[in-house]
């Protein structure tokens, strides 16, 4: 039987534990995960890829079967590069809805072969995102238990 691999995609500009949450629910799932850190020059990011990559590397490292890699160009080519017949996103509330579905069904256009699956994080996550943990630390304001410790060290210095 052939291997089920997903792709995670996102910014991941910080990982916070919305998206480790989402990790944990894969790994029983899929043979493997691919973790895949979008190189995009346009925004003005808090962390390098290369230090997202790494601190996902470390974050990631003891929870099982996945791996992390940075990406340019279609998400759907880079599904196929690596193998993989699942993107999986997560969808935190009825907000995400709209841009999550016209992904989900463009990304099917450009190529069918891989399925768009979402997963629902803990309700306690549901509010969480990578925007908000950045204006909250720029503001001055804890978010100690909502992204990992590494990611809060590296966010104080
Ligand atoms: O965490 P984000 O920023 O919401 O992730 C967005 C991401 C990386 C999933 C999306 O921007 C993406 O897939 N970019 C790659 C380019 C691409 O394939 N665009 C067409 C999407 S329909």
């Amino acid at each position: 039987m052939s291997r089920r691999i997903a792709v995670y995609p996102g910014s991941f500009d910080p990982l916070h534990n919305g998206h480790l949450d989402i990790v944990a629910r894969c790994l029983p799932i899929f043979d493997e995960l691919v973790v895949a850190v979008l190189q995009n020059e346009e925004k003005q990011p808090r962390f390098s890829v290369d230090q997202r990559v790494e601190m996902l590397h470390d974050v990631l490292r003891p929870m099982g079967p996945c791996r992390v890699e940075s990406f340019s160009g279609l998400l759907v080519d880079f599904a196929d590069r690596v193998g993989a017949s699942a993107i999986v996103r997560g969808l935190r509330a009825l907000s995400d809805f709209d841009y999550e579905f016209q992904m989900a069904l463009m990304n099917r256009r450009l190529n069918p072969r891989v399925e768009t699956v979402f997963m629902m994080p803990k309700e306690e996550y549901s509010y969480l995102s990578s925007r908000l943990v950045k204006e909250v630390v720029g503001l001055g304001g804890d978010v100690s238990g909502l992204v990992p410790p590494l990611v809060l060290e590296r966010l104080r210095t």
